[in-house]
């Protein structure tokens, strides 16, 4: 890891390449972008545009802007591309999306309607639910991810960029568990020259950004970058991964609470979480072998931040279910239910219910927005592979084998704003007041 005078200036155009190009998320986060840089919105949701960051003790009060304080690239210096399934005016997709209004389309219409996905890699056995009429045509999947590394390299030249990231906005596919094929770099490229069915699309992407030594963050719950064989590929060539699973709605939510039910040492019985979703994503969703990489997603959060292993008196026996139905009429404006069953002082029960009526996708552009930036940081800071840091962002942060994922909304948040500082030769913030630096403050108070 560099320190300040080690991170190379963001200095350049940064090419932002998007699997899933016109979706929902992806729309609404070029769109958004595009207003914020004409100063036409605000970039509500942002760390990277809107956090402070406190340096020092609390007595010095310095707390800078986050994009003040680190050299993060400009947001007039992205450059959007992508791929999609469907080759759609870009404009229209986001029109489509039903997520923002037409008044705010309006005014980047001519922007956007610039942007034309590229030809996919896809196949409809990963994602059901859906039908690609823009995809590319290769003997093998060692073929397909060769052409998405002729893409990458194209894009770079025709837009004279300085550097790249790739950030997969596409569907969830199907669920596939870890095996034989992903252990290590030969054999997944056997796998890929044998079509092995273990490699989804999803995958190739990955493995395409990396070989370019370009970053590459995974915004679905596709096991895509997260296997042995990917994570090698990303420290030999030295190129900083992350993901996975945008953290936006529910889980963000229960990555909140769960972590005050244990700070205060209550029980649980039992979490019940639901969701009515009606977009394109709550459609794929539908089908239960997608929802299957959701579902193992989203439960995975609160065995983390429970420890029922320590804690067996509270944690051992609740009952964790999530659920999301597909009901077209809410479009993208995504409700979510919590019904929480705990228990206190001699086990009397109590409950906790929770309704969620957020916009799936007004959540999570943000969350693109500043990943982009801080991958792209992390590049520059010569940071690779993994880069737990940013578990902030994800429902199911990928970690390395050895240690246990960190869920604690807060924790995450504390562990990413002292990276930033570590990076820039700043002091940690560990909250820890001494007798005597107590003291010090006081004087200093009344001085
Ligand atoms: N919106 C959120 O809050 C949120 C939170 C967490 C994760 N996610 C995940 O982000 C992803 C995008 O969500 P969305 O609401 O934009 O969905 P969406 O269906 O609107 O967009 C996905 C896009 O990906 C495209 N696509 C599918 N397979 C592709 C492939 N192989 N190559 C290129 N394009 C491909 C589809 O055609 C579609 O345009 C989903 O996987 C979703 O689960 C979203």
């Amino acid at each position: 890891m560099g320190t300040a005078n080690q991170i190379s200036p963001a200095s350049g155009k940064l090419g932002v390449l998007i699997p899933g190009l016109n979706g929902a998320v992806s729309t609404t986060f070029v769109a958004g972008t595009m207003l914020v840089r004409r100063k036409l919105a605000q970039p509500v949701g942002s760390l990277t545009q809107m956090g402070t960051i406190r340096l020092g003790h609390r007595h010095e009060n310095r707390f800078p802007l986050i994009k003040e304080f680190v050299p993060l690239a400009d947001l007039n210096d992205l450059v959007f591309g992508g791929w999609d399934i469907r080759n759609e005016d870009f404009f229209q997709s986001a029109r489509d999306a039903k997520v923002l209004d037409e008044r705010d389309l309006l005014p980047i219409r001519e922007e956007l309607g610039q942007l034309r996905p590229m030809h996919a890699v896809f196949e409809q056995h990963y994602v059901t639910r859906l039908n690609g009429t823009w995809v590319k045509q290769g003997k093998t999947k060692y073929d397909l991810a060769q052409m998405l590394r002729e893409d990458i390299k194209a894009f770079k030249e025709r837009n004279a960029l300085d550097r790249l990231l790739m950030i997969w906005c596409g569907s969830t596919e199907i669920y596939i568990p870890v095996g034989d094929v992903h252990r290590d770099l030969g054999s997944f490229e056997k796998g890929m020259k044998e079509n092995h069915p273990s490699i989804a699309p999803s995958m190739l992407y990955a493995y395409a950004a990396i070989s370019e030594g370009v970053p590459y963050i995974n915004g679905a719950p596709n096991l895509s970058v997260d296997t042995p064989a990917l994570m090698q590929l990303a420290q030999a060539t030295g190129v900083p991964i992350a993901g996975k699973d945008f953290k936006t709605g529910q889980t963000l939510i229960k990555t909140v609470i769960a972590p005050m039910i244990k700070a205060r040492m209550l029980g649980l019985s039992g979490w019940f979480s639901t969701n009515l979703l009606g977009n394109r994503d709550g459609e794929v969703l539908d089908d239960p072998a997608s929802f299957k990489t959701k579902e193992e997603s989203k439960l995975s959060v609160l065995e983390g931040i429970l420890q029922p292993e320590l804690y067996p008196a509270l944690y051992q026996n609740y009952h964790h279910k999530v659920r999301i139905h597909y009901y077209p009429p809410r479009g993208d404006n995504k409700e979510g239910w919590d019904n929480i069953d705990i228990f206190g002082w001699l086990g009397y029960p109590m409950q906790l219910k929770i309704n969620f009526l957020c916009r799936d996708s007004i959540l999570a552009a943000p969350i693109v927005l500043d990943l982009v930036l801080f991958a792209d940081l992390a590049q520059r800071s010569g940071m690779t592979g993994v880069q737990e840091w940013l578990s902030f962002y994800f429902k199911s942060p990928m970690h390395a084998p050895a240690i246990v994922p960190e869920h604690d909304l807060f924790i995450q948040l504390m562990k990413l704003k002292n990276t930033l500082r570590h990076l820039m030769g700043e002091q940690p913030v560990t909250h820890v007041d001494t007798k005597e630096n107590f003291v010090v403050e006081d004087i200093l108070s009344y001085s």
